[in-house]
């Protein structure tokens, strides 16, 4: 009997704590990537040594909303303001999605991965444009995690390319103005296809949306951490999902 009691006291705790790590994950995870440019400086590295770093962290943090059951990951990449960094950084920048996806496409497919972008595609170079575009086609049939990047994002940009897209609509006789609502309008962005964000997390000590998801994050739970994106972690990812299982969304309710 003694014997016993150790054992069933733990099987009892890890049944619990199974039950509660499934219970209430966030649908829809965003993350600001936060803090290459700082992570590479405190080691002495140029600032793209800390975005290459950051793209392995990419992978893993992938494997971990699988892990955890996430089902849509949205990943801020590079936004509309990015461009204004100098050129020898945006052009790493831009080479960096092809390297991801030549070293890590053949496991996403595995893992049936989909992938998908939002922002402004076309502006982006030919040769980045073609390297996730052939990503896009080949993983397009996968039912598992979305993988959606945010590349080339402003959401200024994006509600300013809706209300014009509204208007001609509106023009065209393809939409009263009686018809236009939130979820009208919802359908003119490029998260059209998507749920809202549950859970937003954003590294490097930053507390600030930089024009990422405005319209969207409406009921988002926020998440902050001091940790730059190149030493954010599985465990780091599992922290925040916990903190949110924890928090009471009332939408406005009681
Ligand atoms: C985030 O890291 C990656 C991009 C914005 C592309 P940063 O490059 O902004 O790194 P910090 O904020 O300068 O440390
Ligand atoms: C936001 O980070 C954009 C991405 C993570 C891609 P920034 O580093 O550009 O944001 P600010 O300039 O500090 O607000
Ligand atoms: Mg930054």
């Amino acid at each position: 009997m003694s014997m016993k009691l150790p054992f069933l006291k733990n099987k009892q705790q890890k049944d619990l704590s199974e039950e509660n790590d499934l219970d209430n994950i966030p649908n829809h995870v965003a993350i600001i990537m936060d803090g290459n440019g700082r992570w590479a400086k405190k080691r002495g590295l140029p600032r793209i040594a800390g975005h290459k770093e950051g793209m392995n962290v990419v992978k893993e943090i992938v494997k971990a909303a699988r892990n955890s059951n996430v089902q849509i990951l949205t990943l801020y990449a590079f936004s509309t303001e990015n461009w204004k960094r100098p050129k020898s950084e945006v052009d790493f920048l831009m080479k960096l999605p092809k390297e991801f996806l030549h070293i890590y496409l053949p496991e996403l497919m595995e893992n049936k991965v989909r992938i998908n972008t939002i922002g402004d595609f076309d502006a982006l170079p030919d040769h980045t444009k073609e390297a996730i575009h052939y990503a896009k086609e080949k993983t397009k049939n996968n039912d598992g995690l979305l993988l959606n990047f945010a590349l080339n994002y402003g959401s200024r940009f994006e509600i300013m390319r809706a209300i014009k897209q509204v208007m001609t609509d509106i023009d065209g006789s393809k939409l009263s103005i009686d018809n236009l609502d939130e979820n009208t309008f919802s359908e003119y962005l490029y998260t059209k296809d998507l749920t809202d964000p549950d859970l937003l997390i954003r590294t490097s000590g930053e507390q600030r949306l930089s024009n990422f998801l405005l319209w969207q994050v409406a009921y988002s739970e926020f998440w902050f951490t001091d940790v730059l994106w190149p030493d954010f972690s599985e465990e780091i990812f599992k922290n925040a999902l916990h903190d949110y299982q924890q928090r009471k969304r009332r939408y406005g309710g009681i």
